[in-house]
C-alpha cells in the first residue's frame, strides 16, 4: 500500500514512522515533509496549502490512502477534492473541519448542544465589542473567528489590553481575514488537558491524554509558541474527568456533527479545562496536535494504519485503538530566539535513538547529505517508560546527545505534570 501523508512537521514525522510499523505499507510520500522526514519517506516540495499542486501529485502518483495533518489544508477541503479524484483520505471534509476553522461555529454548535465551554459572545464590529469590553470582568479572553497559527486568542488584563486586542485583529487585520469576527470570552481557570480522538463519524475513541507547554520560557512564562514539548498522560485526567468527558463532550460533539449534516471523520482533538464545575471545551481542533502526536502515538499499541481506515471507512471500533500503560515525554529543541525572529541554517548532529526513544524532526532540511536546522522547532526528543518520571529523564538524556548551534529547549517539560503526580 502507498500512502501519501500532507504535511511537514515532527507530528507528521510521528505519524509516518507509526505508519511505517504496518509491513503492508510500501511507500510513504510526504509533501512537503522536511529533511528528517526525508529519512523515511519521499518528500517532494509541494506546499500542504497547494491543494492544486496536492491533486496533480496524487493524479501522477496514486497513493492508496491519504492522511491530511495540518488544519489549513483540511479547512480548505482538501480531503472533499483528493476523495473526488479517488483517493481514500484520513481527515475531515471541509464541512467538518470548520469546527476548527471557524470558532464562532464550533462555539455556536457547543451553546446548541449543551457542551460546556466558557461564556462567550461575538462581535462583527470592533466598536460593540470595545464597548462591551467595558463592563466586562478581567482577565478577559479575545479571540480570532478563524485559523491564526496558534496565535489568535490573546488573554487580555485590562480595559486598554482589550482594546488594543480588538483593534488589532479587527481593524489592523493581524490575522488577516480570520479577524473579520471575534469572540470575547469567559477567563477560565484549572488544569488544560488536550485530548485528541479518532472518529468514524458516529464511534468515538479517545487516545492517551496529553499536555503541551506553550510559553517560550520556563514556568510557563514568555510568549506563546506552537508547543515547547508534551507529555503523556496527563495526571489530571482521572478516570472519573474522563468518564465525564466522554459523556458531557466527546460523544455530544460527534453526535452535534452528525446530526448537522456535518460527520467529523478523522482526529479530533479536544483542548480542555478542568474547571470547579467540571471538564470545559476551551477548543477543537480537526487534526492530530502538534507536539501532543509526538507523545501519544509512541505509546499506541495497536495498529495506527487499520485504525485510519476504519476511520474513513466508518468502521471504527473501541478495541481497535490500545495503548501502553507506560508514560512519553516530548522535549522541543527549537532555534534560539523562536517564536520572534532567529536564525536557521546549522548543521544538526543526531545520534541514533535507542529502543525507547525517537527523534521527530520538524522544522530542517537536507543540504549536501548535511542536516541543516530550517525553522522554529526544529525537533522533538521523545522517550517513553514505565512512569513519567523516567519519560522525562529519558527525553532530556537524548536532548543532550542532539546538537545544532542556536538550540533552546524548556528545561521544565513535564515539571507541572510530576508536581501533580506528588500531590
Ligand atoms: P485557543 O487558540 O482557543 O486554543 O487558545 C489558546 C490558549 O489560550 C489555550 O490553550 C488556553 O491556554 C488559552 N485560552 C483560550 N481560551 C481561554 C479561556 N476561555 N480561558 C482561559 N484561557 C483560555
Ligand atoms: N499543540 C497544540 C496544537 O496542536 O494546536
Amino acid at each position: 500500500m502507498n500512502i501519501l501523508v500532507i504535511g511537514g512537521g515532527g507530528r507528521e514525522h510521528a505519524v509516518i514512522k507509526t505508519l511505517k510499523k504496518n509491513k503492508s505499507v510500501e511507500k510513504v510520500f510526504c509533501l512537503p515533509g522536511n529533511g528528517g522526514i526525508a529519512r523515511d519517506a519521499e518528500c517532494f516540495p509541494v506546499k500542504a496549502t497547494d491543494i492544486g499542486g496536492i491533486l496533480a501529485f496524487a493524479k501522477e502518483h496514486a497513493p492508496d490512502f491519504a492522511v491530511v495533518t495540518p488544519d489549513d489544508p483540511l479547512v480548505l477541503g482538501c480531503v472533499d477534492e483528493l476523495e473526488k479524484i479517488g483517493v481514500p483520505c484520513f481527515g475531515p471534509h471541509k464541512n467538518a473541519a470548520i469546527l476548527e476553522g471557524s470558532k464562532v461555529f464550533s462555539k455556536a454548535l457547543m451553546q446548541k448542544y449543551g457542551i460546556p465551554t466558557a461564556k462567550s459572545r461575538v462581535f462583527e464590529d470592533a466598536a460593540e465589542a470595545i464597548s462591551y469590553l467595558k463592563a466586562h470582568p478581567y482577565p478577559a479572553v479575545v479571540k480570532a473567528d478563524g485559523l491564526a497559527l496558534g496565535k489568535g486568542a490573546l488573554i487580555v488584563n485590562s480595559f486598554e489590553e482589550a482594546t488594543k486586542a480588538v483593534e488589532d485583529m479587527m481593524v489592523k487585520r493581524v490575522f488577516g481575514e480570520s479577524g473579520a469576527r471575534i469572540l470575547v470570552e469567559e477567563f477560565l481557570e484549572g488544569p488544560e488537558v488536550s485530548v485528541l480522538s479518532f472518529t468514524d463519524g458516529k464511534t468515538v475513541v479517545p487516545m492517551v491524554s496529553s499536555m503541551d507547554h506553550k510559553r517560550a520560557g520556563d514556568g510557563d512564562t514568555g510568549l506563546n509558541t506552537g508547543g515547547m514539548g508534551t507529555i503523556a498522560p496527563n495526571p489530571y485526567y482521572t478516570e472519573e474527568v474522563a468518564k465525564r468527558c466522554m459523556e458531557e463532550i466527546f460523544l455530544p460533539t460527534v453526535r452535534a456533527m452528525q446530526k448537522e449534516g456535518r460527520p467529523f471523520r478523522g482526529c479530533l482533538y479536544f483542548g480542555l479545562m478542568l474547571t470547579k464545575e467540571g471538564p470545559k471545551v476551551i477548543e477543537y481542533n480537526c487534526r492530530f496536535g502538534d507536539p501532543e502526536t509526538q507523545v501519544v502515538l509512541p505509546l499506541l499499541e495497536s495498529d495506527l494504519l487499520t485504525i485510519l481506515l476504519a476511520c474513513r471507512n466508518g468502521t471504527l471500533s473501541e478495541d481497535m485503538v490500545k495503548f501502553s500503560g507506560g508514560a512519553a515525554c516530548c522535549v522541543v529543541l527549537a532555534s534560539k530566539g523562536y517564536p520572534k525572529a532567529y536564525e536557521t541554517g546549522f548543521e544538526i548532529s543526531l545520534p541514533e535513538a535507542g529502543e525507547r526513544e525517537e527523534i521527530f524532526v520538524a522544522g530542517a532540511k537536507l543540504e549536501g547529505g548535511k542536516l541543516l536546522s530550517a525553522g522554529g522547532r526544529v525537533l522533538g526528543a521523545v522517550a517513553t517508560a514505565e512512569t513519567l518520571k523516567e519519560a522525562i529523564s529519558g527525553a532530556y538524556a537524548l536532548s543532550e546527545k542532539i546538537s545544532f548551534a542556536n538550540a533552546y529547549k524548556r528545561t521544565d517539560i513535564g515539571a507541572r505534570a510530576m508536581a501533580a503526580l506528588e500531590e
